[in-house]
């Protein structure tokens, strides 16, 4: 059996290295997609397709033969036109399924879809949806709520550093994957690409809140109560300067919508596709370990 042929646009930053890994790991022959001149380096295993990111027939001449793309990349330094232009390469050159750069919050949420960290992301799936519609190419897009091994090593979703920031008092209860477990779900994707077609696919290998990852931290913090509402209008309020800063405005949006009320962070359990994908929760001794490696 020929192993299907997945490209991977952006294998170089915070999630691409752990999609790429599984990717390896199940065996398919995988492409990486990365900027003209980088010197980033990958697995021999791996053919790597230098990609002027601006110009159609690049991306066509990368994607040719490819059953699948798979783009982890950063959504607001690249622009959204960027996004669609590998759309755009997709479908010329007949692939079946592209994953757009997800990866997090619930973007079809009525209420996260108006927030303006997740316009791009909104944009690319509508542009997939009519794509979809008027060509072979179809998608699926992985939701997996917030990085829960990366988003606690860097303080986001838990600074055990301390001071703790609880957002809305830490009980908000919010579904969260692992960068591998996101990984995992790629996989699975592909694994089973008519279960997934054209739709919103969810997975989480915890459900959890602040206080309980904190509880399972050990550690006896100060802690400071911050709410997401006011995060939200001084996000609000950097968007009216003439040069707002996306450092500011971006963790305020996400951060409203991972702990705010209505924003859908715990996915429902029936929609979940974690045994689909044979994709476990972790159990309270893993968390543990997580939280104190
Ligand atoms: N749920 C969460 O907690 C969470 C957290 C972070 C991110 N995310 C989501 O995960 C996805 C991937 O994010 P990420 O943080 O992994 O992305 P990232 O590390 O910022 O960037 C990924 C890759 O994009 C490529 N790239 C191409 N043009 C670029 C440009 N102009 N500027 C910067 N990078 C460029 C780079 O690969 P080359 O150098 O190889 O070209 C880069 O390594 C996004 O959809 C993001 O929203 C979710």
């Amino acid at each position: 059996m020929t192993s299907i042929k997945v490209a991977l646009a952006g294998a170089s930053g915070n999630l691409g290295p752990a999609v790429l890994k599984e990717l390896l790991a199940a065996g398919f022959n995988v492409t990486v997609l990365t900027r003209q001149g980088s010197d980033k380096t990958f697995d021999s295993r791996v053919h790597v397709a230098q990609v002027d990111y601006e110009s159609l027939d690049s991306l066509k001449a990368a994607l040719s033969g490819q059953d699948v793309v798979v783009s982890t990349l950063n959504v607001g330094a690249v622009p959204k036109s960027t996004h669609l232009r590998l759309i755009d390469a997709a479908v010329a050159t007949g692939v079946k399924r592209f994953i757009p750069s997800e990866y997090g919050c619930d973007t079809t949420n009525p209420l996260a879809s108006k927030s303006p960290v997740f316009g791009d992301k909104v944009s690319v799936k509508g542009y997939l949806e009519n794509a979809a519609q008027q060509s072979g190419l179809s998608y699926s897009q992985l939701l997996t709520g917030p990085f829960l091994d990366w988003g606690i090593q860097n303080g986001f979703l838990l600074n055990l550093a301390g001071p703790v920031a609880l957002y809305d008092g830490g009980d908000r209860r919010f579904s969260a994957t692992t960068l591998g477990g996101i990984g995992k779900g790629v996989v699975g994707i592909i694994n089973n690409l008519e279960a997934t077609k054209n739709s919103a696919v969810y997975i989480n290998e915890a459900r959890v809140t602040q206080n309980e990852l904190l509880e399972l931290s050990g550690k006896t913090l100060e802690t400071k109560i911050v709410q997401t509402t006011d995060m939200e209008q001084e996000a609000f309020a950097e968007l009216t300067k003439p040069a707002p800063n996306p450092a500011i405005f971006v963790p305020k949006f996400i951060l409203r919508a991972i702990f705010g009320e209505g924003f859908g962070s715990l996915f429902d359990s029936e929609k979940v596709s974690n045994d689909l994908f044979g994709l476990k929760t972790l159990s309270k001794e893993e968390l543990r370990g997580l939280i104190r490696q």
